[in-house]
């Protein structure tokens, strides 16, 4: 289908980037509408983190274009289109002998907010984390959890157009785990649009309107879980059955 102007925030057209011989992203195109929340998903090694880097510009891609609200976008050269996303990088960067509450009050600061601006996104960081109460304590003292939900949160303290996340997920215990689905579907709900990557397709399933589902570099499949199920000739099925349908590989559980 053929994205209509207005409901596109982000386009990929045809994205390559390669390590020396190896092709990390191959000819990959996606687009994600306004206020949903789109799966970048895929086995380790997929390409996922590459591909996300070139959206975000910590990678310039060495082919393909990037839109963003239907302009040219290339923000590996640009800062002012930098700004305009929030990363959440798949490795958690806070500092340990800080609490929740100077931690979020330093990246506002780095993210270029003051005053009264600076206090109320640090105030409104912590509501959407749940960590309120805990807000004054160290955050050595937290759960593997709450740093997951710290870490989601500071990616979007200057009210960024998309949200990118990598992995949010992974290491985190099951309750925990749930605890970063509300704090997905609350930003969801305020109606932001989150890109995010995941190797796990039952957690794409539950949250994401669209996925894109990468192998080897490559888009193989992109659409809403239901249609990719049907366009696979396998209705009702998972995206897990999906994957194993198109690729003939099971899903490594890492
Ligand atoms: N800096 C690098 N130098 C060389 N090869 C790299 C580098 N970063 C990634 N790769 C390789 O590129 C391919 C894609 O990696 P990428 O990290 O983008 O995948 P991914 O889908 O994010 O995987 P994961 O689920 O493990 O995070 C892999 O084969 C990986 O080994
Ligand atoms: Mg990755």
């Amino acid at each position: 289908m053929v994205p209509t102007a207005t409901s596109v925030l982000l386009e990929v057209q045809g994205l390559c980037y390669s390590y020396g011989g190896l092709k990390a992203a191959d000819q990959v195109s996606f687009h994600v509408d306004r206020g949903e929340i789109f799966g970048l998903l895929g086995p380790n090694g997929a390409g996922k983190t590459t591909t996300i880097c070139c959206v975000a510009g910590v990678k310039r891609p060495q082919e393909g274009t990037l839109r963003f609200a239907g302009a040219d976008f290339t923000p590996s050269r640009c800062a002012e289109q930098r700004r305009r996303l929030g990363v959440v990088p798949q490795e958690l960067a806070l500092y340990d002998g800080l609490t929740a509450r100077e931690n979020l009050q330093f990246f506002a600061a780095v993210a270029g907010l003051r005053g009264a601006a600076a206090r109320a996104a640090v105030e409104r960081a912590l509501e959407l984390a749940g960590l309120v109460e805990r807000a004054g304590d160290r955050v050595s003292t937290y759960s593997g959890g709450m740093k997951r939900r710290l870490n989601l949160v500071i990616g979007c303290l200057h009210d960024p157009e998309l949200i990118i996340l990598d992995e949010p997920t992974v290491g985190v215990d099951p309750q925990s785990r749930n605890h970063v689905f509300d704090a997905l579907e609350a930003l969801s709900g305020e109606g932001r649009t989150l890109l995010y990557t995941t190797h796990y397709m039952e957690e794409a399933e539950r949250l994401c309107d669209r996925v894109a589902i990468m192998d080897c570099g490559r888009v193989i499949a992109a659409g809403p879980p239901p249609r990719l199920a049907e366009e696979a000739g396998i209705p009702g099925e998972n995206l897990e059955q999906v994957f194993l349908k198109l690729t003939g590989k099971r899903l490594r559980d890492t």
